[in-house]
Protein backbone atom coordinates (compact mmCIF):
# COMPACT_ATOMS: atom_id res chain seq x y z
CA UNK A 1 0.00 0.00 0.00
CA UNK A 2 2.77 2.75 1.26
CA UNK A 3 3.57 2.51 -2.40
CA UNK A 4 0.94 4.34 -3.96
CA UNK A 5 1.50 7.37 -3.32
CA UNK A 6 4.95 7.92 -5.24
CA UNK A 7 3.46 5.59 -7.50
CA UNK A 8 0.49 8.23 -8.55
CA UNK A 9 2.59 10.90 -8.00
CA UNK A 10 5.40 9.81 -10.36
CA UNK A 11 2.29 9.01 -13.23
CA UNK A 12 1.23 12.77 -12.10
CA UNK A 13 4.30 13.82 -13.16
CA UNK A 14 4.77 12.01 -16.49
CA UNK A 15 1.26 13.01 -17.52
CA UNK A 16 2.38 16.96 -16.67
CA UNK A 17 5.62 15.76 -19.31
CA UNK A 18 3.17 14.48 -21.76
CA UNK A 19 0.39 17.60 -21.41
CA UNK A 20 3.94 20.26 -21.38
CA UNK A 21 4.87 18.35 -24.59
CA UNK A 22 1.57 18.57 -26.61
CA UNK A 23 1.10 22.46 -25.45
CA UNK A 24 4.77 22.99 -26.83
CA UNK A 25 4.19 21.45 -30.31
CA UNK A 26 0.51 23.41 -30.37
CA UNK A 27 2.08 26.73 -29.75
CA UNK A 28 5.03 25.86 -32.49
CA UNK A 29 5.39 28.98 -34.36
CA UNK A 30 5.53 29.02 -37.97
CA UNK A 31 7.59 31.17 -40.62
CA UNK A 32 5.51 33.01 -42.61
CA UNK A 33 7.38 32.77 -45.52
CA UNK A 34 7.40 34.15 -49.01
CA UNK A 35 5.51 33.41 -52.34
CA UNK A 36 7.45 31.76 -55.12
CA UNK A 37 8.42 33.75 -57.72
CA UNK A 38 9.47 31.87 -60.89
CA UNK A 39 11.94 33.73 -62.32
CA UNK A 40 13.11 34.84 -59.28
CA UNK A 41 13.15 38.58 -59.81
CA UNK A 42 11.71 41.99 -58.79
CA UNK A 43 11.88 43.84 -61.89
CA UNK A 44 10.63 42.63 -65.26
CA UNK A 45 10.32 44.50 -69.00
CA UNK A 46 7.21 44.77 -70.48
CA UNK A 47 5.58 41.89 -71.82
CA UNK A 48 7.91 39.61 -70.19
CA UNK A 49 6.12 36.33 -68.38
CA UNK A 50 6.50 35.88 -64.94
CA UNK A 51 4.53 32.88 -62.09
CA UNK A 52 4.21 33.85 -58.69
CA UNK A 53 2.95 30.67 -56.47
CA UNK A 54 2.82 29.60 -52.80
CA UNK A 55 4.13 26.58 -53.35
CA UNK A 56 6.63 25.02 -50.36
CA UNK A 57 3.97 27.66 -47.62
CA UNK A 58 4.09 25.53 -44.78
CA UNK A 59 3.08 22.17 -46.59
CA UNK A 60 -0.74 22.94 -46.13
CA UNK A 61 -2.61 24.15 -49.50
CA UNK A 62 -5.55 26.53 -49.31
CA UNK A 63 -3.19 29.44 -50.21
CA UNK A 64 -4.30 31.90 -52.18
CA UNK A 65 -1.85 34.23 -54.09
CA UNK A 66 -3.39 38.16 -53.43
CA UNK A 67 -2.13 41.16 -55.27
CA UNK A 68 -2.16 45.10 -54.20
CA UNK A 69 -1.59 47.00 -57.13
CA UNK A 70 -2.23 50.79 -56.48
CA UNK A 71 -3.93 50.41 -53.34
CA UNK A 72 -6.41 47.89 -55.20
CA UNK A 73 -6.78 44.52 -53.35
CA UNK A 74 -7.47 41.19 -54.96
CA UNK A 75 -6.43 37.58 -56.13
CA UNK A 76 -3.98 37.55 -58.64
CA UNK A 77 -5.50 34.87 -60.46
CA UNK A 78 -8.44 36.63 -62.42
CA UNK A 79 -11.26 34.01 -60.55
CA UNK A 80 -11.56 33.01 -56.94
CA UNK A 81 -11.95 29.18 -58.04
CA UNK A 82 -8.48 29.01 -59.73
CA UNK A 83 -7.02 31.31 -57.78
CA UNK A 84 -5.47 28.50 -54.80
CA UNK A 85 -2.77 27.69 -57.99
CA UNK A 86 0.00 29.55 -59.44
CA UNK A 87 -0.75 32.89 -60.91
CA UNK A 88 0.78 33.05 -63.96
CA UNK A 89 1.27 36.41 -65.95
CA UNK A 90 2.01 36.01 -69.40
CA UNK A 91 2.45 39.38 -70.50
CA UNK A 92 3.49 41.75 -67.40
CA UNK A 93 2.19 45.22 -67.77
CA UNK A 94 3.53 48.30 -65.78
CA UNK A 95 0.25 49.73 -64.80
CA UNK A 96 -1.61 46.57 -63.92
CA UNK A 97 1.13 44.45 -62.58
CA UNK A 98 3.47 46.28 -60.70
CA UNK A 99 2.66 46.23 -57.05
CA UNK A 100 2.94 43.99 -53.78
CA UNK A 101 2.35 39.83 -54.15
CA UNK A 102 1.76 37.44 -50.97
CA UNK A 103 0.12 34.35 -50.23
CA UNK A 104 -3.43 34.39 -47.75
CA UNK A 105 -5.31 31.46 -46.28
CA UNK A 106 -8.60 31.88 -44.87
CA UNK A 107 -8.25 35.62 -44.65
CA UNK A 108 -6.31 34.89 -41.56
CA UNK A 109 -2.56 33.78 -42.38
CA UNK A 110 -0.44 35.68 -44.66
CA UNK A 111 3.18 35.18 -45.74
CA UNK A 112 5.42 38.17 -46.82
CA UNK A 113 5.23 40.30 -49.42
CA UNK A 114 7.30 40.53 -52.74
CA UNK A 115 7.12 44.16 -54.54
CA UNK A 116 7.07 43.26 -58.37
CA UNK A 117 7.81 46.28 -60.29
CA UNK A 118 7.34 45.91 -64.03
CA UNK A 119 8.96 49.13 -66.65
CA UNK A 120 7.39 50.65 -69.20
CA UNK A 121 8.44 50.76 -72.37
CA UNK A 122 10.35 53.57 -72.15
CA UNK A 123 12.40 52.18 -69.45
CA UNK A 124 15.52 50.24 -71.29
CA UNK A 125 17.42 48.95 -67.47
CA UNK A 126 16.02 46.30 -64.88
CA UNK A 127 18.18 45.22 -62.28
CA UNK A 128 18.00 41.48 -61.99
CA UNK A 129 17.27 41.17 -58.22
CA UNK A 130 16.04 38.05 -56.27
CA UNK A 131 12.82 38.32 -55.46
CA UNK A 132 12.61 36.20 -52.64
CA UNK A 133 15.06 36.24 -49.62
CA UNK A 134 18.80 34.99 -49.85
CA UNK A 135 20.39 33.31 -47.08
CA UNK A 136 23.14 34.92 -45.28
CA UNK A 137 26.49 33.31 -46.59
CA UNK A 138 25.35 33.20 -49.82
CA UNK A 139 27.24 34.85 -53.01
CA UNK A 140 24.34 37.21 -54.91
CA UNK A 141 25.17 38.33 -58.10
CA UNK A 142 23.08 40.98 -59.63
CA UNK A 143 22.81 41.93 -63.04
CA UNK A 144 22.04 45.16 -64.40
CA UNK A 145 20.61 43.96 -68.03
CA UNK A 146 19.86 46.44 -71.16
CA UNK A 147 16.76 45.78 -73.23
CA UNK A 148 18.05 44.06 -76.35
CA UNK A 149 21.57 44.44 -75.42
CA UNK A 150 23.59 41.78 -77.13
CA UNK A 151 27.22 43.55 -76.02
CA UNK A 152 28.62 44.00 -72.68
CA UNK A 153 27.94 47.30 -71.36
CA UNK A 154 29.87 48.97 -68.09
CA UNK A 155 26.79 49.20 -65.02
CA UNK A 156 27.31 51.07 -62.24
CA UNK A 157 25.54 50.11 -58.75
CA UNK A 158 23.88 51.67 -56.13
CA UNK A 159 22.82 50.53 -52.51
CA UNK A 160 20.57 53.32 -50.61
CA UNK A 161 21.76 55.80 -53.51
CA UNK A 162 25.03 55.74 -52.69
CA UNK A 163 27.66 54.10 -55.23
CA UNK A 164 28.78 50.56 -54.61
CA UNK A 165 30.92 50.09 -57.67
CA UNK A 166 30.52 49.78 -61.44
CA UNK A 167 31.36 46.19 -63.75
CA UNK A 168 32.10 45.97 -67.34
CA UNK A 169 30.16 42.64 -67.71
CA UNK A 170 26.99 44.41 -66.17
CA UNK A 171 27.27 42.03 -62.92
CA UNK A 172 28.05 42.35 -59.63
CA UNK A 173 28.31 40.05 -56.71
CA UNK A 174 27.74 40.38 -53.05
CA UNK A 175 30.16 37.38 -51.31
CA UNK A 176 28.77 35.82 -48.57
CA UNK A 177 25.96 38.34 -47.80
CA UNK A 178 24.73 39.04 -44.09
CA UNK A 179 21.83 41.48 -42.78
CA UNK A 180 24.34 44.25 -43.40
CA UNK A 181 23.77 43.96 -47.28
CA UNK A 182 19.97 44.53 -47.06
CA UNK A 183 19.01 47.56 -48.53
CA UNK A 184 17.35 49.55 -52.02
CA UNK A 185 19.29 48.41 -54.69
CA UNK A 186 19.26 50.07 -58.34
CA UNK A 187 22.35 50.23 -61.22
CA UNK A 188 22.47 52.50 -64.36
CA UNK A 189 23.63 52.01 -68.03
CA UNK A 190 25.95 55.27 -69.19
CA UNK A 191 23.57 56.05 -72.26
CA UNK A 192 20.31 54.26 -71.21
CA UNK A 193 19.90 55.38 -67.82
CA UNK A 194 18.92 53.39 -64.83
CA UNK A 195 16.69 51.03 -63.07
CA UNK A 196 14.28 51.11 -60.82
CA UNK A 197 15.25 50.51 -57.20
CA UNK A 198 14.11 47.09 -54.93
CA UNK A 199 14.68 45.80 -51.75
CA UNK A 200 17.53 42.96 -51.06
CA UNK A 201 16.23 41.19 -48.30
CA UNK A 202 18.59 38.41 -46.31
CA UNK A 203 17.24 35.68 -43.68
CA UNK A 204 19.57 34.01 -41.38
CA UNK A 205 20.42 30.87 -42.47
CA UNK A 206 17.03 28.61 -40.90
CA UNK A 207 16.81 25.17 -39.13
CA UNK A 208 16.06 21.67 -40.17
CA UNK A 209 12.72 20.79 -39.06
CA UNK A 210 12.31 18.37 -36.45
CA UNK A 211 8.76 16.60 -35.49
CA UNK A 212 7.71 15.92 -33.36
CA UNK A 213 9.10 19.72 -33.09
CA UNK A 214 11.35 19.37 -29.45
CA UNK A 215 15.16 18.68 -28.39
CA UNK A 216 14.67 16.07 -25.95
CA UNK A 217 13.64 12.65 -27.02
CA UNK A 218 12.80 9.37 -25.23
CA UNK A 219 14.79 6.08 -25.88
CA UNK A 220 12.47 4.36 -28.69
CA UNK A 221 10.90 7.29 -29.90
CA UNK A 222 10.40 7.97 -33.74
CA UNK A 223 11.90 11.48 -35.00
CA UNK A 224 12.22 12.40 -38.57
CA UNK A 225 14.35 15.68 -38.71
CA UNK A 226 14.01 17.61 -42.13
CA UNK A 227 15.38 20.11 -44.81
CA UNK A 228 11.38 21.51 -45.61
CA UNK A 229 11.06 25.27 -45.66
CA UNK A 230 15.01 25.75 -46.46
CA UNK A 231 14.94 28.98 -48.99
CA UNK A 232 12.36 26.70 -51.46
CA UNK A 233 15.17 25.37 -53.20
CA UNK A 234 16.26 21.29 -53.29
CA UNK A 235 19.98 19.52 -53.00
CA UNK A 236 19.44 20.14 -48.87
CA UNK A 237 21.15 16.98 -47.19
CA UNK A 238 20.26 16.22 -43.45
CA UNK A 239 23.93 16.21 -41.99
CA UNK A 240 24.62 14.91 -37.81
CA UNK A 241 27.33 14.74 -36.44
CA UNK A 242 27.44 12.34 -33.05
CA UNK A 243 30.26 11.82 -31.04
CA UNK A 244 32.65 13.90 -33.32
CA UNK A 245 31.71 11.84 -36.27
CA UNK A 246 30.20 13.71 -39.33
CA UNK A 247 27.73 11.72 -41.54
CA UNK A 248 24.95 12.16 -43.72
CA UNK A 249 21.71 11.25 -41.20
CA UNK A 250 20.19 9.01 -43.46
CA UNK A 251 21.84 5.69 -44.37
CA UNK A 252 22.94 5.81 -47.68
CA UNK A 253 23.83 9.09 -49.48
CA UNK A 254 21.12 8.97 -52.04
CA UNK A 255 18.58 8.49 -49.70
CA UNK A 256 20.19 11.49 -48.06
CA UNK A 257 18.05 14.77 -49.57
CA UNK A 258 14.71 13.37 -48.32
CA UNK A 259 13.80 13.31 -44.88
CA UNK A 260 15.88 11.52 -41.83
CA UNK A 261 13.60 9.17 -40.20
CA UNK A 262 14.47 7.81 -36.72
CA UNK A 263 12.45 5.34 -36.17
CA UNK A 264 13.51 4.22 -32.98
CA UNK A 265 15.57 7.12 -31.24
CA UNK A 266 18.98 5.45 -29.19
CA UNK A 267 20.83 7.39 -26.97
CA UNK A 268 24.59 7.23 -28.33
CA UNK A 269 23.40 6.89 -32.08
CA UNK A 270 20.95 9.45 -31.94
CA UNK A 271 21.82 12.18 -29.27
CA UNK A 272 23.77 14.83 -31.28
CA UNK A 273 23.85 17.61 -33.90
CA UNK A 274 21.78 17.95 -36.58
CA UNK A 275 21.81 20.59 -39.60
CA UNK A 276 21.26 20.84 -43.31
CA UNK A 277 23.98 21.28 -45.93
CA UNK A 278 23.80 21.72 -49.89
CA UNK A 279 27.18 21.13 -51.65
CA UNK A 280 29.15 20.72 -48.49
CA UNK A 281 29.09 24.80 -48.28
CA UNK A 282 26.03 26.67 -47.68
CA UNK A 283 24.75 25.57 -43.98
CA UNK A 284 21.55 26.06 -41.79
CA UNK A 285 21.36 26.76 -38.30
CA UNK A 286 22.32 23.13 -36.37
CA UNK A 287 19.69 21.45 -33.30
CA UNK A 288 20.91 19.48 -30.90
CA UNK A 289 18.88 16.48 -30.47
CA UNK A 290 18.85 14.17 -26.88
CA UNK A 291 17.31 11.08 -26.44
CA UNK A 292 17.77 9.73 -22.94
CA UNK A 293 18.07 6.50 -21.59
CA UNK A 294 15.41 6.12 -20.06
CA UNK A 295 12.83 3.95 -21.13
CA UNK A 296 8.95 4.48 -21.17
CA UNK A 297 6.80 2.16 -22.56
CA UNK A 298 4.59 2.95 -25.32
CA UNK A 299 1.79 1.58 -23.49
CA UNK A 300 1.91 4.44 -20.70
CA UNK A 301 0.87 6.69 -23.56
CA UNK A 302 -2.26 5.03 -23.99
CA UNK A 303 -3.55 2.66 -20.94
CA UNK A 304 -2.10 5.36 -18.55
CA UNK A 305 -4.08 4.01 -15.35
CA UNK A 306 -3.22 0.23 -15.54
CA UNK A 307 -1.47 -0.62 -12.50
CA UNK A 308 1.15 -2.85 -14.54
CA UNK A 309 2.31 -0.17 -16.64
CA UNK A 310 2.77 1.83 -13.46
CA UNK A 311 4.50 -0.86 -12.06
CA UNK A 312 6.34 -1.19 -15.55
CA UNK A 313 7.16 2.77 -14.94
CA UNK A 314 8.60 2.54 -11.46
CA UNK A 315 11.74 0.15 -12.67
CA UNK A 316 12.58 2.25 -15.24
C1 LIG B 1 6.74 46.99 -51.08
O1 LIG B 1 6.09 48.17 -51.50
C2 LIG B 1 5.27 48.77 -50.50
C3 LIG B 1 4.53 49.92 -51.14
O2 LIG B 1 5.37 50.71 -51.94
C4 LIG B 1 6.17 49.20 -49.34
O3 LIG B 1 5.39 49.76 -48.31
C5 LIG B 1 6.91 47.98 -48.81
O4 LIG B 1 7.81 48.36 -47.80
C6 LIG B 1 7.67 47.28 -49.92
N1 LIG B 1 8.19 46.03 -49.40
C7 LIG B 1 9.39 45.58 -49.71
C8 LIG B 1 9.78 44.27 -49.12
O5 LIG B 1 10.14 46.21 -50.44
C1 LIG C 1 31.20 32.17 -52.89
O1 LIG C 1 32.28 32.50 -53.70
C2 LIG C 1 33.54 32.10 -53.17
C3 LIG C 1 34.67 32.60 -54.05
O2 LIG C 1 34.23 33.27 -55.15
C4 LIG C 1 33.57 30.59 -53.08
O3 LIG C 1 34.79 30.16 -52.52
C5 LIG C 1 32.43 30.14 -52.18
O4 LIG C 1 32.39 28.74 -52.14
C6 LIG C 1 31.10 30.67 -52.68
N1 LIG C 1 30.09 30.38 -51.68
C7 LIG C 1 28.91 29.81 -51.99
C8 LIG C 1 27.97 29.61 -50.87
O5 LIG C 1 28.62 29.47 -53.12
C1 LIG D 1 31.00 39.73 -71.57
O1 LIG D 1 31.19 39.36 -70.21
C2 LIG D 1 31.33 37.97 -70.01
C3 LIG D 1 31.35 37.69 -68.49
O2 LIG D 1 32.16 38.58 -67.83
C4 LIG D 1 32.57 37.50 -70.72
O3 LIG D 1 32.75 36.11 -70.56
C5 LIG D 1 32.46 37.84 -72.21
O4 LIG D 1 33.64 37.50 -72.87
C6 LIG D 1 32.17 39.32 -72.40
N1 LIG D 1 31.87 39.56 -73.81
C7 LIG D 1 32.36 40.59 -74.51
C8 LIG D 1 31.91 40.71 -75.91
O5 LIG D 1 33.14 41.39 -74.00
C1 LIG E 1 31.07 34.76 -44.06
O1 LIG E 1 30.79 35.75 -43.09
C2 LIG E 1 30.73 35.27 -41.76
C3 LIG E 1 30.37 36.42 -40.85
O2 LIG E 1 29.59 37.33 -41.49
C4 LIG E 1 32.07 34.65 -41.38
O3 LIG E 1 31.97 34.10 -40.08
C5 LIG E 1 32.43 33.55 -42.37
O4 LIG E 1 33.71 33.06 -42.09
C6 LIG E 1 32.41 34.11 -43.79
N1 LIG E 1 32.62 32.99 -44.73
C7 LIG E 1 33.44 33.08 -45.75
C8 LIG E 1 33.53 31.88 -46.63
O5 LIG E 1 34.08 34.09 -46.00
C1 LIG F 1 25.00 21.75 -29.60
O1 LIG F 1 25.98 20.93 -29.04
C2 LIG F 1 27.32 21.31 -29.37
C3 LIG F 1 28.25 20.24 -28.81
O2 LIG F 1 27.87 19.88 -27.53
C4 LIG F 1 27.59 22.71 -28.78
O3 LIG F 1 28.91 23.13 -29.12
C5 LIG F 1 26.59 23.69 -29.37
O4 LIG F 1 26.75 24.97 -28.79
C6 LIG F 1 25.17 23.21 -29.13
N1 LIG F 1 24.26 24.06 -29.89
C7 LIG F 1 23.11 24.50 -29.40
C8 LIG F 1 22.30 25.36 -30.32
O5 LIG F 1 22.71 24.22 -28.28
Amino acid sequence: MEIRFPTIRLLMNVLMLLVIVVEFSDSQIHNSGFPQVVPNRQQLFQAEPITISCEGLNGLTGWRVMKKINGDVRTCASTWETSTGPCNIINAYPSSDSGEYWCEMGGIQKSNSVNITVTDLENHVILEIPAQPVMQGENVTLHCRKKDANSNYTAKFYKNGISIGSSSSGNIMAPNVSKSDEGLYKCSIADAEESPESWLSVEDSGFPQVVPNRQQFFKSEPITISCEGLNGLTGWRVMKKINGDVRTCASTWEASTGPCKISNAYPTTDSGEYWCEMGGIQKSNSVNVTVTGKYIEMKLYVNIFSPFIIFSCLVC
